[in-house]
C-alpha cells in the first residue's frame, strides 16, 4: 500500500511533459464563448501537478461552477491569471486568450 502510494506520488511529481491532465485539452461552454484549458501548455511552463490540485481545482472536471467574479478575487484560474504570474482574467486584452470564440 505504502509502495504503491509513493509510486503515484512519484509519477504525479515527476511527469511535468505529460498533458495536464494528461492528454487532455478541456473546455467549458460559457455565454462568453468556449474556454479552453490546455493541459500541455501548461506542464510546458513547469507547472506541477500540485500546484493546481486540489487547492486550487478538483480532479474531476466541470463539477465546480466557477464565476468571473471569483476568479478576479484571485480564485481557480484567477490564482495565476492576476497579471503577475500570468495575463490577468479582467484585463479586456486577454479575454479571448482564455474564450476563444
Ligand atoms: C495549471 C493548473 C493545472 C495543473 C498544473 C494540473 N491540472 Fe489537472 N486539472 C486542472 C483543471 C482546471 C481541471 C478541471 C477542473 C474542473 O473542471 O473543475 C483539471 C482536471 C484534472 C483531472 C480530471 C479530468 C476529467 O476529465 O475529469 C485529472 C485526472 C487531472 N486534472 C490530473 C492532473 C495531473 C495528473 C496533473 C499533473 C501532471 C495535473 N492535473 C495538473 C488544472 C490543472
Ligand atoms: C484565464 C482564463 C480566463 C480569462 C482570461 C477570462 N475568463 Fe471568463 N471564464 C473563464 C472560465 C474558466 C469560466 C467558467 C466557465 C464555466 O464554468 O462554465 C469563465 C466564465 C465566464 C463568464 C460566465 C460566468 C460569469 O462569471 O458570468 C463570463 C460572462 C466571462 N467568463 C467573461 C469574461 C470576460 C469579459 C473576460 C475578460 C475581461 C474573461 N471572461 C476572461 C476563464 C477566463
Ligand atoms: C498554477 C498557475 C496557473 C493556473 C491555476 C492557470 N494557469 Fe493558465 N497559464 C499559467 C502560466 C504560467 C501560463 C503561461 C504564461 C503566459 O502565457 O502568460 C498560462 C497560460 C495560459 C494560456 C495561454 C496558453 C497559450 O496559448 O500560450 C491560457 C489560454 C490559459 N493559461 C488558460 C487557463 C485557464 C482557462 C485556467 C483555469 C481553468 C488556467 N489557465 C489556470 C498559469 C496558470
Amino acid at each position: 500500500m505504502i509502495r504503491a502510494l509513493t509510486l503515484l506520488v512519484f509519477i504525479l511529481v515527476s511527469v511535468p511533459s505529460f498533458a495536464v491532465p494528461p492528454g487532455k485539452v478541456l473546455s467549458w461552454e460559457s455565454e462568453e464563448g468556449r474556454v479552453v484549458f490546455n493541459g500541455t501548455k501548461h506542464a510546458g511552463k513547469g507547472i506541477k501537478c500540485t500546484q493546481c490540485h486540489l487547492e486550487v481545482f478538483r480532479m474531476r472536471h466541470g463539477v465546480t461552477k466557477m464565476t468571473m467574479k471569483e476568479m478576479n478575487e484571485g480564485a481557480y484560474c484567477g490564482a495565476c491569471h492576476d497579471g503577475k504570474t500570468s495575463f490577468s482574467t479582467s484585463d479586456e486584452r486577454y479575454c479571448s486568450k482564455c474564450h476563444v470564440k
